[in-house]
């Protein structure tokens, strides 16, 4: 079993009276597909503004590589290694998707090596033929590649996905389903992802915690989430089909 990469303890975060994440604990390996599942408002996207340093948490610990990243703003926690893809696409509509893919990478490279990053970058994302097209032109699908390439230029070693399958088609599901997998595999980057789309989880995740009113109900492999009585009941509501 690898080492962990990310180890979230005790994370509580709230909102006035609402507790949207209570004691939250995790630890996500170096080198594996993670999946954070639950129904909207479990506190999915919350988790990750907190990992990521865009929110402060109340209490708890977030550890990267064994240091304590705990309320560190989100630039450097970024240069650390961890970066996030937005659940509602944040490309900037009047820039270029080249623009776009530069703005990550500028914080790492300058002249030339950041050329062959922003190349590299949407070769993965097989985005070359558009990388003169603009963002407020492009379709959603090509937009979550855009938010994807944006995302790697940073360079991260920890990649945590926002439901990033929303709203896709069952091909352009199967087309990002092979960059991530390409992603993990090839690039040895980890992945976290939030998704409602099972399909996806169940085929790309090796472990999958389930989230639920800000606390994890279940956690376990695809197959045993999938059975999981507590997940059926508070999630699905109906048997989960792999
Ligand atoms: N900035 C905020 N201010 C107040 N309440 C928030 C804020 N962000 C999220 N919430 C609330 O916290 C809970 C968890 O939200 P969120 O993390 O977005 O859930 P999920 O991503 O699982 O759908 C929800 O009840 C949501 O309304
Ligand atoms: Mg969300």
């Amino acid at each position: 079993m690898s080492a962990p990469i990310l180890q979230v303890s005790q994370l509580t975060k709230r909102f006035g009276n609402l507790v949207a994440l209570n004691g939250v604990s995790l630890e996500i390996r170096e080198g594996e597909i993670f999946s954070i599942i639950g129904p909207n408002g479990a506190g999915k996207t919350t988790l990750f503004f907190n990992i990521i340093g865009l929110q402060k948490p109340d209490a708890g610990r977030v550890l990267f590589k064994g240091t304590d990243i705990t309320g560190k703003s989100p630039h450097k926690i970024c240069h650390l290694g961890i970066t996030c893809t937005f659940q509602v696409p944040r490309a900037f509509a009047n820039m270029t998707v080249e623009e776009t893919v530069r703005v990550g990478a500028y914080k790492r490279y300058q002249g030339r090596e950041m050329s062959q990053k922003v190349d590299e970058v949407l070769r993965i994302c097989e985005l070359e033929e558009y990388r003169h097209q603009r963002c407020s032109d492009m379709g959603l699908a090509h937009l979550r590649r855009v938010e994807l390439a944006r995302a790697l230029a940073t360079e991260p070693v920890l990649l945590l996905l926002d439901e990033s399958g929303a709203g896709l088609n069952p091909s352009e599901l199967t087309g990002l389903m092979d960059i991530l997998h390409r992603l993990n595999e090839e690039m040895h980057i980890t992945l976290c992802i939030v998704e409602h789309v099972m399909q996806m989880v169940m085929s790309l995740a090796q472990r999958i915690v389930v989230l639920d009113h800000g606390e994890i109900i279940a956690e376990g492999s695809p197959q045993e989430i999938s059975t999981h009585p507590r997940v059926i009941e508070a999630y699905l509501g109906k048997r989960v089909v792999c």
